[in-house]
Formats: structure tokens, C-alpha cells, sequence
């Protein structure tokens, strides 16, 4: 058995156990961050909630001698009183906030691994994604030294993290992943991404995921550094991530913020609770607001709201519907809209890695026009062959047996073997009144088929609520005729 299992499939998006020397975890999954120093919900409990791993900071025990010596004595599963899997950062983070850390990356893996982490990672460089080119690439030069001696360094049980860098530069992601892949780290965190998070530039996140994706191997798994609000879930996991990290539950609640799957509120503008976990059940918006361990009760409910998102995340990739999720999720925030959009500019991408058979295709919007399968079948037009006299229609008519095929018109695909119809994807589920992008791509399709098959002739009984500006292009072809609308 390998490291990695992935057991179902869904666009990028996996459903996968990953074997650490603590047991086996189920992905995609997020871990709970850990403060060694004050944590409000203890280690013990985070398996209530659904935690099968948690993450901390290795950096902050070495630092501190009590929390050193206990751990090196003990190890950090009895320090944090956890026995599942525990990933432990490097320090790279406070690097990055403070410019400088105390300690090596020799120092620094080696004494992960002495203290018994189930996941380590390398003291890497978290490149601000505004810096240059240039500097961009010289901390990526770095790091992937840094990462090439902790790869030699780290024999044993350890799991070893090679995190992705290269600020928004999409070649630098790229080439970076490409570089690991070939030194073989057993998890791929993608790094320096949450000041896109935090500034919403989710379609930038986007590119810098699908950048680093296509440098590895796609059986790999992959961490979101950093990443811990809900509302992202779906995209990310869409896009290839397995692996989350949540510091988002308690840092929101200690600003008194109240997280959701479609957004985040301030508790004091809550005058109802939308949840119904066990804080939100004991409680009215009122009580919750004016109760002494506010704070606490926040983050308790946070921390439920995140792992019922990534349930509701891996039913919807065992079912086979994690795109019309996404598409869901991705309405509740202009910046979330923006970033639907650019994954389906990786839908060539996407289609590479997506089920050829699923679910029941729901149409959700125009930015359905571009999934995948409906890339896949204007690809497949190439090897439909057509001869003699052609039949496109979208309601019933008498006239099928005067032709020689007959075709089924349905936006946002166009014209399809009417024997295809109950076949996926051709059973979408779609709006009757169609808009314009799903026309527009039905229509290209149509004019592609009729390109590729010039000995045919193609008769279209179209619908009034088809109207679309490429019907006249179509209507110009040589062997096509529009039979012209009946009223709907
Ligand atoms: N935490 C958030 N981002 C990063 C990163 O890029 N590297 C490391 N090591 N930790 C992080
Ligand atoms: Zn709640």
C-alpha cells in the first residue's frame, strides 16, 4: 500500500487515506492548529468535532524550554495529549512575519523528528506574493535547497512536507512543484497563500493551485497552507487540495466573528443563530453574544461549522456533484464569483482529471457552460461521423423516421445522438429557458459538427426561447436548414 490511496474522484478533487505513523487519515480533511502555549478546546477533544489530525508549531515548543524538554522527554503526543496524527510547522511562518528565526533547518527537522511528528516540514521561505519576479525566484532558489538537505537528512517514519513557493508567479509554482516532485516529499503543502486569502484574491489562489498542481504527480497529496474558512473548501478540494489547516476558528472568534459556509458574521450583527451544533442549540444570538466564554463558545461553534462543510464537501465527491458545490459556494462572495470563473479556465485541466461518469449534471449558471464535460464533448465531436440526412430537435415531432439520424438539441452541449440522451452527461438537468452562454456554446458545438461532417445535411426544429445571435451563422451554412420556431 502506498502513502496515498485515493479511493473516489470528482473534477481534481479526491477522496483519499493517507497512512502517518499515528494511523491512517481520511482526506480531504482539515487539521485544527494547536497553540502550545494557550489552546481554549484541548487537543483531546478536537476528535469530537471531527479532527482525525491535528497541526502545530514545532518552533514555538523549541523555543520554550518547558515545552522543549517535556517533549523531547515525552514526546508530542504526550505534550499536546493527542495519539492521532500531528503535523508539526517549522517556523517558516514566524520567518516570515519577523524576518528572521532562531534556529536551522537542520536544527529544526531534526528536532521534529526527535519529538516523534507524524508530518514535518522544512524551514521554507513564505514569499509575499507582491514581491518581484526575481526575488520571488532567488527564495524559491532557497527553499528548494533547504528542502533538498531535510529530504537527505530525514530517514525513518517521519513524513516529510515539501511546500510549494513562488509567490503568484505561475511558471515559478510550476517549475517548483516539478523540482520536489522529482526529490519525492510524501506531502506537497502549497505555501505563502494566505495573504491572497486574506486580501480575497481567490482568483489568483486559483492560478497559483492549478500552477503547482500541473508540476506534480496527480496521485500526490496536497496541503493549502494556511487555509481554514469553509467557504473555500469546495474550490480548493475541486482544484486538487487534500489537506487544510485551521487557525481561522479561534483566530475569528477572538474578533468575535462567526463563521459560515457562505461567509462570516460578526456575532453582535446576529440577531438568529443560522446553525444548529450544539452551541447554537443551547443558545439564542442574544445569550451567545453576552455570555462570559463568548470567545470559546465562537470558536466551538466555528470549528463545527468547518468540518460539517468538508462532510458535506466528501459526500458531494462520492456523488459525484462537488462542481455544482463549488458553483454554489463560489455565489456567495463577488471575489469567490471572479475565482469560479478562472478554475473553469483550467477546465482543459480539470478534464483531465474528471470522472468520465457521475452524477446527474445540474446546470447552476453560465459559468456551467464551461465545466469540463462540456469540454469534453466538443472534444469528442472529432469522432462522431454523420452521413446522409440529419434530424436536430429538442421536443418531439413525428418526423424522426424520415431521416437518417436524429439528434437531440440541448444548451449548454448542443447536438447530440438522440441514443445518448439518458446517458451522462447528457441527462443534465438544465433551465428550460436557457441563457445566453449555454446557447453560445450549444451553438458552437453545432457549428463544429456540421463543419466536421460537410456530406450531411442538417435540419434544426428550433425553439423561440433559442434565439441567439449565432443562429443567423448557423442558418448560412450550406447544408443546414432552420426549420423556424413554432410558438413555445
Ligand atoms: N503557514 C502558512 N503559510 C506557510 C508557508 O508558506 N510555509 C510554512 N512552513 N508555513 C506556513
Ligand atoms: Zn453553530
Amino acid at each position: 500500500m502506498s502513502q496515498f490511496d485515493i479511493t473516489h474522484k470528482d473534477a481534481a478533487g479526491r477522496i483519499g487515506k493517507l497512512t502517518t505513523p499515528h494511523g491512517v487519515i481520511e482526506t480531504p480533511t482539515v487539521m485544527p492548529v494547536i497553540n502550545p502555549n494557550l489552546q481554549t478546546i484541548k487537543p483531546s477533544e478536537m476528535r469530537d468535532f471531527g479532527a482525525e489530525i491535528l497541526i502545530t508549531n514545532s518552533y514555538i515548543i523549541y523555543r520554550k524550554d518547558e515545552l522543549r524538554e517535556k517533549a523531547l522527554a515525552d514526546g508530542l503526543h504526550s505534550l499536546l495529549d493527542f495519539d492521532g496524527p500531528i503535523m508539526t510547522d517549522s517556523g517558516s511562518f514566524q520567518l516570515s512575519v519577523y524576518g528572521e528565526v532562531e534556529v536551522t533547518n537542520q536544527e529544526i527537522i531534526d528536532f521534529q523528528q526527535k519529538i516523534g511528528t507524524d508530518i514535518g516540514v522544512p524551514l521554507d521561505i513564505p514569499t509575499h506574493p507582491d514581491v518581484t519576479y526575481e526575488k520571488a525566484k532567488q527564495d524559491m532558489d532557497i527553499t528548494i535547497e533547504r528542502l533538498r538537505e531535510a529530504r537527505e537528512f530525514v530517514q525513518g517514519s517521519m513524513l516529510l512536507a515539501g511546500p510549494v513557493q513562488g509567490a503568484v508567479y505561475k511558471d515559478l509554482r510550476e517549475e517548483c512543484a516539478r523540482e520536489l516532485s522529482g526529490m519525492g516529499f510524501e506531502v506537497y503543502p502549497f505555501g505563502a497563500v494566505v495573504p491572497l486569502m486574506e486580501s480575497y484574491r481567490y482568483a489568483d489562489l486559483v492560478d497559483v493551485i492549478a500552477s503547482a498542481k500541473k508540476g506534480l504527480d496527480p496521485a500526490a497529496p496536497v496541503h493549502l497552507f494556511g487555509a481554514g474558512h469553509p467557504m473555500m473548501f469546495a474550490l480548493a478540494v475541486a482544484l486538487g487540495c487534500d489537506l487544510f489547516d485551521s487557525a481561522a476558528y479561534a483566530l475569528y472568534a477572538k474578533d468575535r466573528r462567526y463563521i459560515t459556509s457562505r461567509g462570516t458574521y460578526h456575532v453582535d450583527q446576529l440577531k438568529y443563530l443560522p446553525c444548529s451544533c450544539p452551541v447554537c442549540i443551547d443558545h439564542t444570538a442574544e445569550e451567545l453574544k453576552k455570555a462570559h466564554n463568548c470567545t470559546e463558545l465562537l470558536a466551538r461553534h466555528n470549528l463545527y461549522v468547518t468540518f460539517e462543510e468538508m462532510r458535506e464537501v466528501k459526500q458531494a465527491i462520492w456523488e459525484g456533484n462537488l462542481l455544482e458545490l463549488v458553483e454554489q459556494r463560489c455565489r456567495s462572495h463577488p471575489r469567490m464569483l471572479e475565482a469560479l470563473k478562472q478554475m473553469y479556465n483550467y477546465s482543459p485541466w480539470l478534464e483531465e482529471c474528471d470522472p468520465s461518469s457521475k452524477s446527474t449534471f445540474f446546470y447552476c449558471g453560465p459559468e456551467s457552460s464551461k465545466r469540463p464535460e462540456v469540454l469534453r464533448f466538443n472534444k469528442n465531436l472529432e469522432r462522431l461521423t454523420l452521413k446522409g440526412s440529419v434530424l436536430i430537435r429538442s421536443y418531439p415531432t413525428k418526423k424522426d423516421r424520415e431521416y437518417d439520424n436524429v439528434m437531440m438539441f440541448k444548451p449548454p452541449f448542443g447536438s447530440y445522438p438522440q441514443d445518448l440522451a439518458e446517458v451522462y452527461p447528457f441527462n443534465a438537468e438544465v433551465v428550460r429557458t436557457p441563457d445566453y452562454e449555454s446557447l453560445e456554446t450549444a451553438y458552437l458545438n453545432t457549428i463544429r459538427l456540421v463543419e466536421l461532417n460537410p456530406e450531411a445535411t442538417f435540419t434544426f426544429f428550433m425553439k423561440e426561447r433559442f434565439e441567439h445571435p449565432l443562429v443567423e451563422k448557423l442558418g448560412e451554412m450550406d447544408n443546414f436548414t432552420i426549420v423556424p420556431p413554432k410558438a413555445d
